[in-house]
C-alpha cells in the first residue's frame, strides 16, 4: 500500500476514536461538569503529594513564566481556565476534546507581559501561547483532558502543521511532574502521568 494510503486510513480510524472517546463529560470534585466559563484549581488526585499548579519565571529570572506544580501540599496554587478550540462541540468540557489552559490569574500576564495559555517547549510546559490550534503554527498549545484511572490526567496532542484541511493530530504525550535541579517541579510531556482532579475555584 501506498504511503498516502495508509495515511488516509490511520486518519479515518483516529478520526473514529476520536468519535467513538469523545462523548464523556469530565467532571470536578463536587461531580459537576467541568466548563469554559469557570475556573479550576489543578489538584494532585492523590494527597500529600504537592499542591496546585503556579507559575515561576526561567532559571536566571527569564521570560515567558513555566508551569510548576506548588510544593507545599496545602497550596491550591492558581486558578486555571480551559477554552474550548472547537465552538462546535457543546457548552461542556469533554474527555479527550481538544482545549487550550491558561491561567485565571490576571496580575501573572503583568510579569512577562505575555499571555498564560499553555503551550509546549523543549518538551517543558510553558506559557506564552496562542488560543486557538487549528491554525496551522499554534499547534503547540493543544491539549486533552483524558480519564486515567479513578482521576484524569491531561495530554499533550500537537497537530502537523501547515495543512490545508483540518490537520492530523500527531502522537499524544502525558503531562506529568519533573524534577528540576533545585527542587522545584516542574510539568513536562511525556513523563509518567500526573494523576489529577479539578476543584472548582
Ligand atoms: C528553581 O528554578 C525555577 C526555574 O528555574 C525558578 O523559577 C525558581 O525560582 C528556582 N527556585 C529556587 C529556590 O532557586
Ligand atoms: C543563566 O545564566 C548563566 C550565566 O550567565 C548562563 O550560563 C546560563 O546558561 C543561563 N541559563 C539559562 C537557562 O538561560
Ligand atoms: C468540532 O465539533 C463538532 C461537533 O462535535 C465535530 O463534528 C467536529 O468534527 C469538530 N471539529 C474538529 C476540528 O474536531
Ligand atoms: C512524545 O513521545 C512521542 C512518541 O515517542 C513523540 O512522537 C513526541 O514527539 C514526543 N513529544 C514531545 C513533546 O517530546
Amino acid at each position: 500500500m501506498k504511503i498516502s494510503g495508509i495515511l488516509v486510513l490511520s486518519c479515518l480510524l483516529s478520526l473514529t476514536l476520536f468519535q467513538i472517546t469523545k462523548s464523556e463529560p469530565v467532571v470536578d470534585t463536587n461531580n459537576e461538569q467541568v466548563m469554559p466559563g469557570s475556573t479550576y484549581y489543578i489538584l494532585p488526585a492523590t494527597t500529600g503529594n504537592g499542591g496546585g499548579l503556579t507559575l515561576a519565571k526561567g532559571a536566571n529570572g527569564s521570560c515567558p513564566l513555566n508551569v510548576y506544580q506548588a510544593q507545599n501540599s496545602q497550596s491550591v496554587g492558581l486558578p486555571l481556565r480551559f477554552l474550548m478550540v472547537n465552538s462546535s462541540a457543546g457548552l461542556v468540557i469533554d474527555e479527550n476534546e481538544e482545549v487550550n489552559i491558561k491561567f485565571a490569574a490576571p496580575r501573572y500576564d503583568l510579569i512577562c507581559k505575555k499571555s498564560t495559555v499553555w503551550r509546549i517547549e523543549g518538551g517543558l510546559v510553558t506559557t506564552g501561547g496562542i488560543k486557538g490550534g487549528s491554525v496551522s503554527g499554534t499547534s503547540t498549545c493543544l491539549f486533552t483532558i483524558q480519564k486515567y484511572e479513578d482521576a484524569y490526567a491531561l495530554q499533550y496532542c500537537p497537530r502537523a502543521k501547515g495543512c490545508t484541511f483540518i490537520c492530523p493530530k500527531l502522537s499524544c504525550g502525558y503531562i506529568g511532574v519533573s524534577s528540576v535541579a533545585n527542587g522545584s517541579k516542574r510539568l513536562a510531556v511525556n513523563r509518567t502521568a500526573y494523576k489529577i482532579v479539578f476543584k472548582k475555584a
